[in-house]
């Protein structure tokens, strides 16, 4: 088991220093918990991947305290200074020219880097104090549900780490947004996630590229790592395009947990679950991966999700639940 600390400001003292030292520390995040390490020490990164066993062939995300850190390891352009003005920091990752300080574990051998700035104040917190950027994947096992929880951490990685920061519950409960800056002139979209598409679009005054669902589950990566297969219960799900029916779940046995965006009006039997009170999309994002969790441990045999509206957060919620669902 690993230990669950508090964020006092001796225990982040000792943290900085043992991830100094090439130790592997579970961090609170406002999108979902990470599991970071010294990005400038591979040997310390080698152990992000096998801690999860993560392909090596998946690139890391790097997280700095600030924009002007990146450029010791990046090669930053407009663009980005556009949007990280707007948005940094926050849930928005960008990929940039890389530059020879980060070893190539960190980027499967990519010539970019994946950066992001998070606003979760126990993150910055401790990450003010170290003079490296921290290289940290969600830290769920390859594939399974993004803990958004330290007991999340605890239940899957708990025997392979030392220490999980506690940072409680994240605020948005999904990963950060993608985005390719590496030509300035084309950003695109790579992974859709907390920060929607359209305030990005909104900030450089242009639509952008943007993944298409057919790429995706055809098994053509868009990112290194997006796999149509992920974010997956091991029970059995179905996703369902319209609301599910009064009658079905009047109907539904015991066996099928329904997995619903909003309250229904009537049907509460207990495997009946729902994501928000009236269909609030933050509210879906935020309890989307816990809800999932809690489902697959409760002994279903499967669970049948609706989709949200495809706009906004819609469009990162319905990524999530179409790879959870993949077969
Ligand atoms: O919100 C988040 O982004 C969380 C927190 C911990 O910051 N991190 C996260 O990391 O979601 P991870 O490893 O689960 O997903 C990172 C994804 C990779 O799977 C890959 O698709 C993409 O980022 N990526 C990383 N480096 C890249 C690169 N150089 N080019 C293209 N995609 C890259
Ligand atoms: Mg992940």
């Amino acid at each position: 088991m690993a230990d669950i600390l508090k964020p006092t400001d001796e225990n982040l003292r000792n943290l900085r220093e043992f991830l100094r030292l090439g130790g592997l520390l579970a961090v609170p995040t406002e999108t979902v918990y990470g599991l970071a390490a010294n990005a400038l020490d591979a040997k310390a990164c080698e152990k992000i991947f096998e801690a999860k066993k993560r392909p090596s062939n998946d690139p890391l995300i790097c997280h700095v305290a600030s924009y002007e850190a990146l450029e010791s390891f990046c090669e930053p352009n407009d663009v980005s200074k556009t949007l990280a003005d707007a948005f940094w920091p926050g849930p928005l990752t960008f990929v940039l020219p890389k530059k020879d300080t980060i070893p190539g574990i960190v980027t499967a051998g990519l010539d970019s880097v994946a950066v992001r700035s998070p606003n979760h104040p126990v993150f910055r917190k401790l990450i003010e104090g170290c003079d490296f950027p921290l290289a940290a994947p969600s830290a769920n096992p390859f594939a399974y549900i993004s803990p958004t929880q330290a007991i999340h951490v605890q239940a899957n990685l708990g025997d392979q780490i030392e220490y999980i920061l506690d940072g409680g519950p994240c605020e948005h409960g999904l990963e950060s947004t993608i985005v390719d800056l590496r030509d300035p002139a084309y950003p695109e979209i790579l992974r859709y996630g907390a920060l929607p598409v359209e305030l990005i679009e909104n900030a450089v005054k242009r639509r952008l590229l943007r993944p298409t669902r057919n790429s995706d589950h055809a098994g053509v990566s868009i990112a290194p790592g997006s796999l149509p297969k992920h974010y997956s219960p091991r029970t059995p799900l179905d996703l369902r395009p319209n609301a599910v029916s009064e009658s079905e779940l009047v109907e539904s046995d015991q066996k099928t947990a329904y997995l619903l965006l909003r309250k229904p009006v009537n049907a509460r039997a207990n495997n009946i679950h729902w994501l928000s009170e009236n269909g609030e999309l933050e509210a879906i994002a935020s309890s989307l991966f816990a809800k999932l969790r809690e489902l697959d441990n409760a002994g279903y045999q499967k669970i049948i999700a609706e989709e949200a509206p495809e706009l906004g957060l819609g469009l990162a919620i319905n990524d999530r639940l179409r790879r959870a669902s993949f077969r």
